[in-house]
């Protein structure tokens, strides 16, 4: 009997001891290469948070493990997901930039017993793929539909659509279409370019000839967006009129700076503006301006890890730091908080977050510097895309 006890504390000890320990989370994201930009501020986001709200939940400690994946590469992305959970034992995964590394991991998340908190990928399937992925990011669906009424509010009924021949940008393609169709106006032509595609001025040509009185445009920002922003500019076709839509990966803030003037003026509708007016994201701000060390560095991946560390701490909390996904993610459907972005929530069914939508204007600062104004307010919205994505 006494042997039986001993043996049962022993066992209690010895699984309080695991629960009561340092919880792995593994975030993958491009940290070096031409997008370590986009890294450097899912890590500045990630940092703030625990900035703020330290690195314990409950007894036990937060401790990130940060894999690099410099380009969209679904090969690497999986076995950078495998090795953080067989070998380092990660209970979360969490970060992933582009929508082809995250849908990778996704057919090894149940065995690995691993949530996956997408803090980027934009494209609306995603959570279709696996009932244990939670996304606090934005979908390409949610942030191109306003700028459809946007566009044709502008005068605009003719219009043609530029976007990177991939998920996000096939996605942001049909937004961009159901919408601008819905107001009256139509397409007239819709170019998919690859996702390599570093030369624009072919493209600006093609816009030119189509006729059209607007483009709408989308890329995952980085050099990409910055070089076709120039491009729209240095072809002429800003100052010939052809109006410029978007959703906010174009003239993400770090972009601004090299843009100047030639981004001046775009309206663009997304889910964060660093310039975001709220006691919430002053304080954010603060936080990821230390983290990253250039405030003019800062761009939107940051308040989608912030978020994400979020949602990662309320699992631990709900799960007591056990090891257990399923019950982490049912904990956290229907959470809802003020995010540095405004009002938020994680949508019971989709595990995709809900949110405001704004339309913001790069505009000139007193200073000199560049800014996306917010100018309106699209409140509480959900991802118009699922139903396309089931
Ligand atoms: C994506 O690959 O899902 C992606 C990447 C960058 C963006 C938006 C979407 O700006």
């Amino acid at each position: 009997m006494k042997r039986f006890v001993l043996a049962a504390l022993a066992a209690i000890t010895m699984s309080s001891a695991a629960y009561a320990d340092t919880i792995k989370v593994g975030v993958v994201g491009p940290f070096s290469g031409p997008f370590a930009l986009q890294g450097k501020n899912f890590k500045a986001g990630i940092d703030a948070y625990i900035a703020t709200n330290g690195n314990k939940v409950g007894d036990n400690t937060v401790e990130i493990i940060y894999r690099d994946l410099p380009a969209a590469d679904p090969a690497q992305s999986k076995a950078l997901a495998q090795e953080l959970v067989v070998k380092e034992k990660v209970q979360y995964l969490a970060g992933f930039y582009f929508t082809p590394d995250a849908m990778a991991v996704t057919p090894i998340l149940k065995q690995a017993n691993t949530p996956l908190v997408i803090m980027n990928a934009a494209t609306s399937a995603i959570v279709t793929k696996s009932p244990l992925v939670v996304r606090t990011s934005f979908t390409t669906w949610q942030t191109s539909t306003p700028i459809a009424k946007v566009a044709h509010d502008a005068g605009v009924t003719k219009a043609i659509s530029v976007v990177s021949d991939y998920g996000p940008g096939v996605d942001a393609e049909n937004a961009f279409k159901a919408a601008f169709e819905k107001e009256g106006g139509q397409v007239v032509e819709a170019i998919r370019m690859p996702l390599s595609t570093n030369d624009f001025s072919p493209i600006m040509q093609r816009i030119k000839d189509s006729g059209a009185q607007g483009v709408f445009a989308f890329l995952p920002s980085g050099p990409t967006t910055l070089g076709f922003v120039k491009a729209y500019n240095e072809n002429g076709l800003k100052s010939g009129g052809i109006k410029f839509f978007a959703p906010g990966d174009l003239t993400q803030e770090s972009d601004l700076p090299a843009l100047g003037e030639a981004a001046l003026g775009i309206q663009t509708t997304f889910h964060y503006a660093v310039s975001h007016d709220s006691p919430e994201n002053k304080a954010f701000v603060e936080a990821a301006s230390k983290a990253i060390g250039n405030k003019a560095e800062l761009s939107f991946p940051s308040v989608g890890a912030y978020d994400g560390m979020h949602v990662i701490y309320k699992m631990i909390e709900a799960t007591g730091g056990k090891q257990d996904a399923a019950k982490a993610v049912e904990a956290v459907k229907g959470l809802s908080w003020v995010s540095p972005r405004g009002p938020v929530s994680i949508d019971q069914e989709s595990r995709h977050i809900t949110q405001n939508i704004y339309l913001r204007e790069v505009t000139k600062a007193q200073d000199g510097t560049y800014f996306n104004k917010e100018i309106q307010t699209f409140e509480k919205q959900g991802d118009p895309g699922l139903s396309a994505a089931k």
